[in-house]
């Protein structure tokens, strides 16, 4: 993982406002619920003896432990020790439980993950947020490190092989490219620009173009497949551990322009979405190392350019800290 980023975690519709909800993300046990609608994060884990929440309950807006009954604030702090009784106020302060900064945007919960306070935003598509646009999400667990989810969504080599018959139709194997452009520094995008190989040379990257169908990647983990003004595929890749990935992927459409009919649209499209993402994931849960790096020993090709640039940049952002403490 890379330190002191927002991770997108999980999907709002997820946390219930009645429920709290045990998840494994960033290699961390983490309990969610809304504490007067708002979405908390802590550690799952109770500071009593160790059992966890999110077997526990919601009470007066808390939540109570299911061993003891301790109950927790979305901040972490307890608010009543029940074997202590309610006149007894002094250990409260005694105990706490680790909790995470949250932000919910777009419908995505996104937590930092670091060790200083948070100086950026969380990212975000602007695009989505066209009030037009009817999205339907589908989920999946891939088992498979997170980058190399990622690098597959970049990957423009693998579309006449891996998806033949889907969106990769029609053997285009010459890759042209592929053109990569920082729109700011955390932001990269690309665009698959494959030709039929009658023999001649492929465009470099600087002699290919970005296409009005192109993707967008923004750190540390969220991607936009802008197809036209009027359809948007957007995923992103919540890290369960060094070995799993889930994929929230979201088909969004405004192509008539008539709500229900465009949700009925995406709701078809994110099936195919699916077939598709499902064609990905045979091959990539397949590879090895699970995660990628500038160092893993694989041989490259310049069609790999959108993959080399990601990962210089992961690189980069894991090394700040390193280079912080050093200097
Ligand atoms: S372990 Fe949570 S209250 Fe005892
Ligand atoms: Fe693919």
């Amino acid at each position: 993982m890379i330190l002191n980023q927002w991770y997108a975690i999980a999907s709002s519709k997820e946390v219930k406002n009645d429920k709290v909800l045990g998840l494994k993300r960033l290699n961390l046990e983490l309990v969610l619920y809304r504490e007067n609608g708002k979405v908390k994060v802590l550690e799952d884990k109770c500071c009593h003896r160790g059992a966890a929440l999110s077997k526990g309950k919601k009470v007066n807006n808390c939540i109570q432990c299911p061993f003891h009954g301790i109950e927790f604030a979305g901040d972490g702090s307890s608010k009543y020790i029940p074997a202590e009784g309610k006149a007894f106020q002094k250990s409260l302060n005694r105990f706490k439980v680790k909790s995470y900064q949250v932000v919910e945007q777009d419908g995505i919960i996104f937590i930092w993950y670091g060790d200083e306070e948070p100086t950026i935003q969380p990212p975000h598509f602007e695009v989505i947020r066209n009030s037009n646009l009817k999205m339907k999400e589908k989920t999946d667990v891939w088992n498979a490190h997170y980058s190399r989810v990622i690098e597959n969504q970049l990957d423009t080599i693998h579309l006449p092989f891996v998806h033949h018959n889907t969106i990769g139709r029609g053997n285009k194997t010459l890759v042209n490219g592929p053109k990569v452009t920082w729109i700011d520094e955390n932001t990269l995008q690309t665009s698959a620009n494959n030709d039929l190989d009658n023999g001649q040379q492929p465009l470099k990257p600087e002699e290919s173009i970005i296409k009005d169908t192109n993707l967008t990647f923004k750190y540390p983990n969220i991607w936009l497949n802008h197809v036209s003004d009027k359809i948007l595929i957007m995923i992103f890749f919540a890290p369960i551990d060094d070995s799993n990935t889930k994929l929230y992927l979201r088909f969004y459409n405004s192509i008539t322009g008539i709500g229900i009919v465009d949700s009925i649209i995406s709701w078809f499209g994110k099936f195919a979405n699916n077939i598709v993402q499902k064609q990905d994931k045979r091959v990539v849960i397949t590879q090895k190392p699970k995660a990628s790096g500038l160092k893993v020993g694989e041989k490259l090709l310049v069609g790999d350019k959108p993959i080399i640039e990601y990962r210089k940049r992961r690189e980069e952002l894991k090394n700040i800290k390193k280079n912080d403490i050093e200097s």
